[in-house]
C-alpha cells in the first residue's frame, strides 16, 4: 500500500521534474522576497546564509550554522532538480526539517529563485 501511495505521489511530481526550464535571475531576485526574513547572503540569521548555495552539500559547514538532524543527515547535494524539490514542498523533501516554510507552488518561479542563488557564488 505505502508502494502505491509512493508511486502515485511520483507521477504526480514526474512531470514538474520533466519540464525543466532556465529560470530568470532578475525575477528570481524579487522572488526571493518571502525568503529573506530567514536567509541573506553573508549572515547566518533564523536560516543559514546561503552564499555558494548551489552544488553544496545540505546541512555542512555555513559558518557554523546549528542544522536539524534530518537536513544535516539528507545525504543531499543541492543541484538544482533537489533545490526545486525542496523549494516547492521542504517538509515533504527532507521531513523533520526545521526550514518553516510552506513551499512554493509556482514552478517558474522557483527555477528563478535557483537561477538567481546561482549569481550568489
Ligand atoms: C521562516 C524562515 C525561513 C524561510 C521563510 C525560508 N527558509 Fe530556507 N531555511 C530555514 C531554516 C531554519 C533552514 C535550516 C533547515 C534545517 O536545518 O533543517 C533553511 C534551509 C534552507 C536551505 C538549505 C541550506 C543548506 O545549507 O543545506 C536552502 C537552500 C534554503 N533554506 C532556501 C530557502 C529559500 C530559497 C527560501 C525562499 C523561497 C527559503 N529558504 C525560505 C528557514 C527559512
Amino acid at each position: 500500500m505505502r508502494h502505491m501511495i509512493f508511486g502515485a505521489a511520483l507521477a504526480l511530481l514526474l512531470p514538474v521534474a520533466a519540464q525543466a526550464q532556465e529560470g530568470d535571475a532578475a525575477a528570481g531576485e524579487k522572488a526571493f522576497a518571502p525568503c529573506k526574513s530567514c536567509h541573506n547572503f553573508e549572515k547566518n540569521g533564523v536560516g543559514p546564509q546561503l552564499k555558494g548555495i548551489v552544488g553544496e552539500k545540505a546541512g555542512q559547514g555555513r559558518d557554523g550554522y546549528a542544522f536539524s538532524e534530518a537536513l544535516k543527515n539528507s545525504g543531499i547535494t543541492w543541484d538544482e532538480a533537489n533545490l526545486k524539490e525542496w523549494l516547492i514542498d521542504p517538509k515533504k523533501k527532507v521531513p523533520g526539517t526545521k526550514m518553516v516554510f510552506p513551499g512554493i507552488k509556482d514552478e517558474k518561479k522557483v527555477n528563478d529563485i535557483i537561477a538567481y542563488l546561482k549569481t550568489k557564488s
